[in-house]
C-alpha cells in the first residue's frame, strides 16, 4: 500500500491506474479504523480493481461542543490494518493540504434537503461540513465508486442525493452495518462509552428492532412506536435525541403507504451519543386497512 499526503502526489499515482484503464473505488473515513471500516474496503475491493482509502478528520464537519479535539487519532495501527485489508493508496492529508485558505473563507457545497432533521437538528452545520469534505475528496480521488456505511444512514442519503443533484460521475454504494455480538453497530465513538453503561449500550438496537417488529406485524401507528420507543430508552437510563420512522429515501416522515421504510434514533450514554437504523420492507396494504 502507498500512503501519500498530497494532493499531487495521490493524483499522480491514480493517473496512472486509470490510464491503465482500472476501475477505482473509494472509502472515506476519518480513521480510527474498526472491523466495520475494513468490511468497506472488503466491498471495494470486490467491486474495484484499486481501493483508495482516505483518512481525514474533518474539522468543518464538528460543531464547536462537539469532540473533535478528542476525536481518537491511531494513524499508525490505521495503516497496518488497510494494508492488512489490502488497500492499495492511503490519503492522508494535514489539515492545511484540504483547507489552505483556512476554514472560515472556505467554499461549501450545501445539500438542502435532508441536512437539518435527525442528526442534522442537533448538530447544526454538520451535514455542510460532510458534503463539502466529501466534494473535495471526490475532486481529488475521482472514484468510479464509493462506499460509505449504513450506520450513517442520513450521511449515506445525503451524499446520493448531493452526486445525482451535481451529476457527480460516481457511484455511491452502502455497506451494511457491522455490529459487535451483542447488536452495537460499531462505530469510533463506542470507546466513549463508559464501563458500567457498556452492557446497555445496545438498547438503541434492541428498540430499533422492536419497532422493526411492530412494523411488521402491521402496526402503523408510527407517532405511537416513536413515543414508545423514547420510554424504552428512557427506562433504560439514556437519553433520546431522536426516534424517527423515516422515508427510507427521502428521510421524511413514513407515509402510510410508503413500503421502503427506515426507522433511525439517536440516543445520548454518559459521554457518547451512539446512532443507529435498520430499513425494511413494508407490504402494500389497501385503503380498507387505514381504517
Ligand atoms: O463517515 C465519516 O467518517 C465522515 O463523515 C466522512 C464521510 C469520512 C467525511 O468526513
Amino acid at each position: 500500500m502507498k500512503t501519500f499526503h498530497t494532493i499531487d502526489g495521490l493524483r499522480g499515482a491514480l493517473a496512472g491506474e486509470r490510464r491503465a484503464g482500472k476501475r477505482i473505488g473509494f472509502v472515506p473515513t476519518m480513521g480510527n479504523l474498526h472491523d466495520g471500516h475494513l468490511a468497506l474496503i472488503e466491498l471495494a475491493r470486490e467491486r474495484c480493481d484499486v481501493v483508495v482509502c482516505s483518512i481525514f478528520v474533518n474539522a468543518l464537519q464538528f460543531g464547536l461542543n462537539e469532540d473533535w479535539d478528542r476525536y481518537p487519532r491511531t494513524f499508525e495501527a490505521d495503516q497496518e490494518k488497510l494494508a492488512g485489508a489490502r488497500c492499495d493508496y492511503l490519503f492522508h492529508p494535514p489539515d492545511r493540504e484540504m483547507y489552505p485558505n483556512g476554514l472560515d473563507s472556505q467554499t461549501k457545497v450545501v445539500c438542502p434537503a435532508m441536512t437539518d432533521v435527525l442528526c442534522g437538528a442537533s448538530r447544526p452545520g454538520h451535514f455542510e461540513g460532510v458534503t463539502t469534505v466529501v466534494t473535495k475528496l471526490f475532486n481529488i480521488v475521482q472514484p468510479d465508486e464509493a462506499v460509505f456505511g449504513a450506520k450513517d444512514y442520513q450521511q449515506l442519503a445525503v451524499v446520493r442525493r448531493m452526486a445525482e443533484d451535481l451529476c457527480m460521475p460516481v457511484e455511491i454504494v452502502s455497506a451494511p452495518i457491522h455490529r459487535e455480538s451483542d447488536g452495537l453497530a460499531m462505530s469510533s465513538r463506542n470507546r466513549y462509552i463508559t464501563a458500567p453503561e457498556r452492557p446497555r449500550a445496545n438498547q438503541l438496537q434492541k428498540t430499533l428492532q422492536w419497532i422493526v417488529e411492530q412494523l411488521q406485524h402491521g402496526n402503523r401507528d408510527y407517532p405511537e412506536l416513536e413515543k414508545q420507543g423514547r420510554e424504552q430508552i428512557e427506562a433504560a437510563g439514556f437519553q433520546l435525541d431522536y426516534m424517527a420512522i423515516c422515508n427510507s429515501r427521502t428521510l421524511e416522515p413514513a407515509a402510510f403507504d410508503d413500503s421502503e421504510v427506515t426507522v433511525l434514533g439517536a440516543m445520548y450514554t454518559e459521554s457518547a451519543r451512539l446512532i443507529d437504523n435498520l430499513t425494511l420492507t413494508l407490504e402494500k396494504r389497501g385503503e380498507a386497512d387505514a381504517e
